[in-house]
């Protein structure tokens, strides 16, 4: 069931329209809750970018990962700075352009670094600047072999070959460690997240340099459906509370201890709303079409990610089918003029079907658990506008995103 109020997703849609994402306030916070055992919790903001969202986890002490330059300037718009707390943002990515040393140099924001050509990069400008290694420990995990991100096949990160040579580059230049981080992928498990704890024991030993934090980076899984279950923070704590006990007693001080969740602070807090404009039967299909596309929401196109949809019956005497007589089991598809804009797949493509409530021409469908990685993977394709997003809080509904609009499209190109 989603966690929203039906009657309160119908009014959000007639006062701002279709396709439409919505928030709820109190899970993001009930969900900063179950990690704050951790010393410092950093939003990857890649999840889900709003600026209001991002103030949201300000106001809850959470400081924020950026991965771009508009990453570190929307950190900036929503109150985050490095001169109040330097620990605030921290930029993590493999390369860095010009834009970001500037920027990452003026507002002094550590760098993750996870190739060698960065480090030379910022040393030339900047040689005294803080930096974190980001270790590939050799093997990774994720949802979708397209968010594994250890191992070989992996273009992120320090290799543990390379990694001593890395910190006798960072002594050469002079730089500040604060500490080194591993982001095994995203949508992991807790066994594979356990052994990541393990291996950072070994790789602070490797790295034979003294550091003043780790971080364990994301990839904390959330439900997505009814079989699967939340995640044990407590356990979790407690591994890398362990480990980090264990790199305390090696370094003879202590060590923060950061956690860099996405999905897991935002995923079960969203939903994408979608009106049904049209229902039609194939040989194999009863397709359940609606006006939102992957444009919109990606994830099922991308990787056969399941997302729980539920009908909402809102107006029932639209012209049309009235329904598609004696069926259960739906297709859901966008308006996409492609064929694989179909939300209801797996991940090889096969289209698959989800169990709905007669949806009408009209109604209303709920795609729930898509706060991350939902608005900000949306795109223009096929000159589609983007979706506004609402923020539920305290009963309020708050407009944080208005729609995009045609012209705001083609004004780039009025050249
Ligand atoms: N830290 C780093 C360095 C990352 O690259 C990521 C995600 C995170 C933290 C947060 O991971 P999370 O806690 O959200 O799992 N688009 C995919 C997810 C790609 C994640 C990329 N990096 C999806 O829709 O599932």
């Amino acid at each position: 069931m989603t966690i929203f109020n039906p009657n309160t997703l119908v009014e959000i849609t007639q006062q701002f329209g279709t396709p439409a994402w919505v928030y709820d306030a109190a899970t993001i916070r009930q969900q900063i809750k179950q990690l704050r055992d951790f010393d410092v919790i950093r939003f990857a903001q890649k999840a889900c970018s709003n600026t209001h969202i991002l103030r949201l986890m300000r106001e809850e002490g959470v400081m924020v990962d950026a991965v771009s330059a508009g990453e570190i300037e929307r950190s900036l718009v929503a109150g985050y700075s490095n001169s109040d707390n330097p620990e605030s943002i921290v930029f993590t990515a493999d390369l860095i352009d010009r834009e970001t040393i500037e920027l990452v140099i003026q507002h002094d924001i550590p760098v993750n670094i996870g190739s060698m050509d960065m480090l030379h990069r910022i040393a030339e400008v900047a040689p005294h600047h803080s930096v974190w290694i980001r270790v590939n420990p050799g093997f990774g995990h994720g949802h979708s072999e397209k968010t594994n991100t250890g191992g070989p096949n992996s273009k992120h990160g320090i290799s543990l070959e390379d990694l001593p040579q890395t910190v006798a580059l960072i002594q050469q230049y002079g730089l500040d460690l604060i500490g080194i981080h591993m982001h095994i992928g995203s949508g992991s498990d807790l066994e594979h997240l356990s052994q990541a704890c393990q291996a950072m024991v070994g790789i602070v030993k490797l790295a034979n340099v003294d550091i003043r934090a780790i971080s364990t980076g994301g990839g904390l899984p959330i439900p997505y459906s009814s079989h699967e279950d939340k995640l044990d923070t407590m356990t979790f704590f407690r591994l890398w509370n362990d480990a980090r006990k264990e790199i305390e007693s090696h370094l003879g001080h202590s060590v923060k201890l950061e956690v860099e969740p996405g999905r897991y602070l935002v995923g079960n807090a969203g939903a994408l709303l979608a009106e049904v404009h049209c229902l039609k039967s194939t040989a194999e299909h009863n397709f359940v079409l609606i006006d939102a596309g992957f444009n919109d929401l990606l994830r099922p196109s991308m990787y056969g990610s399941y997302h729980k949809i539920e009908a909402v019956h809102q107006y029932s005497n639209q012209q049309g089918l009235e329904s598609i007589s004696n069926a259960l089991e739906y297709a859901v598809a966008g308006p996409l003029c492609e064929s694989g804009d179909v939300f209801t797949q797996d991940a090889s493509g096969v289209i698959c079907h989800q169990i709905l409530d007669n949806p009408k021409v009209g109604d209303l469908l709920v795609f729930n658990d898509a706060g991350a990685y939902g608005a900000s993977m949306s795109s223009n394709y096929n000159s589609r506008p983007l979706a506004p997003e609402i923020l539920i809080d305290d009963g309020q509904c708050r407009l944080i995103r208005k729609r995009q609009s045609i012209n705001d499209l083609v004004a780039l190109e009025m050249v």
